[in-house]
């Protein structure tokens, strides 16, 4: 399998929480960007994607106009977007109108991603969002009549927000019955204006909000599949899943990651300088790394572990571990069945902590 993810940093306005490569105010930048982002695709013309994900940031704040341009020019390099297996783009509500809508479907988008965060205007207004619960139901509603594959995303765990507030708001999201679910815990990040704030989340609170997402949505027919995803039959993420089995990806655009032969390499992350660079001709590449032994096999586990059918584990990565696994099986945060390990349900809430023991210095 090999991945395309496209990044598009454009925002309406700052959430207090996000720490992703995105801004707002750069406005007389799209146009130039998606041409350079367009210029960079060209040294991969010769791969073929089976996913493609268009990420951001906000690739919903683009024009109808830009994004045509940007699929047709991702058409015109990679093939159909119809003959992907999967093609995700996000959509944030206040930037979602019918027209986008209608480009996206004709150009065979297959599936969309629409961040609601929670569903409360006291709670949107407080972390930052641009829209009202109102305006994600709008927006959800226009984009079912055109797509049929649509993934929510929630945060549990926001300030202000109590266990009552989260139930409601992941209650009405599920009665528009999409076919996937990412529900993350609030990470507090340094560099943003909640971390700056000095507010605290607060684990215990994220801990019940995350077990009865787990109870609500496996009784709503949902398959717990990664520790942050649930999704209908057959609607998982494929081109999430290639990134948890290790798999190879291309990534676009500013800051963008790839892992192509083992090598891991990121774009810099400075907009001015990636437009101008690729309007060069010089690569955009700031950094790059080849994992090898011990670290590799370590980042493997963790990516595998991620998703609830575990890791399958080779007989080295087996040797090299053996010690962790054998106290993490006896702390009943991981099961171990054959060569196979997954984490066990109070794994997955302490996740971060098993995943410590497979990162330098082991
Ligand atoms: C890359 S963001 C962009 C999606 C889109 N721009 C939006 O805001 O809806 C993808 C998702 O990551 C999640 N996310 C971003 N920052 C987070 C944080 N600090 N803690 C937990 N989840 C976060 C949000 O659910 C968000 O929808
Ligand atoms: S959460 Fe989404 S909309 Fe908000 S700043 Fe981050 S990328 Fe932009």
């Amino acid at each position: 399998m090999l991945g395309l993810y496209i990044h598009i940093p454009f925002c309406v306005s700052k959430c207090n929480y996000c720490d992703f490569v995105s801004f707002s105010n750069r406005e007389n930048l799209k146009t130039p960007y998606i041409n350079a982002l367009l210029k960079e695709a060209q040294i991969y013309k010769n791969k073929k994607p089976q996913t493609l994900y268009i990420g951001g940031g906000t690739p919903s704040l683009l024009s109808a106009r830009q994004i045509e341009i940007l699929l047709g020019g991702l058409a015109k390099t990679f093939g159909r977007i119809k003959n992907f297996k999967e093609s995700t783009f996000e959509c944030n509500p206040e930037s979602l109108t019918e027209d986008k809508l209608k480009i996206l479907k004709d150009y065979g988008i297959s599936r969309l991603s629409i961040g609601a965060q929670v569903l409360n205007d006291k709670h949107l207004k407080a972390i930052g969002r641009a829209h009202t619960g109102r305006q994600f139901f709008k927006a959800y509603n226009l984009a079912a009549k055109y797509f049929n594959n649509i993934n929510i995303d929630l945060i549990a765990g926001l300030p202000m927000q109590s266990l009552s507030d989260f139930k409601k708001s992941l209650k009405e999201a599920a009665k528009l019955e999409p076919k996937h679910f990412s529900i993350y815990g609030l990470q507090v990040e340094e560099g943003t204006k909640l971390f700056d704030s000095g507010f605290k989340a607060d684990d215990n609170l994220e801990r019940k909000m995350l077990e009865f997402t787990l109870e609500f949505l496996s009784a709503n027919n949902y398959i717990h599949y990664e520790i942050s995803n649930f999704a209908k039959k057959d609607f998982e993420s494929l081109h999430n899943i290639n990134y948890w089995q290790s798999g190879a990806y291309i990534g676009l655009g500013l800051a963008a990651a790839s892992y192509l032969k083992g090598v891991r390499f990121q774009n810099i992350n400075n907009v001015k300088k990636y437009i101008a660079n690729i309007n060069k001709g010089f690569s955009a590449i700031e950094f790059s790394e080849k994992l090898t032994g011990k670290a590799k096999e370590g980042e493997k586990i963790i990516l595998a572990l991620r998703m609830l059918r575990g890791a399958n584990l080779s007989a080295r990565a087996q040797k090299l571990f053996e010690a962790d696994f054998k106290q993490l099986a006896a702390r009943s945060l991981v099961y171990i069945k054959k060569n196979n390990a997954r984490l066990s349900e109070e794994g997955l809430y302490t996740a971060n902590e098993v995943f410590r023991c497979f990162v330098e210095p082991f």
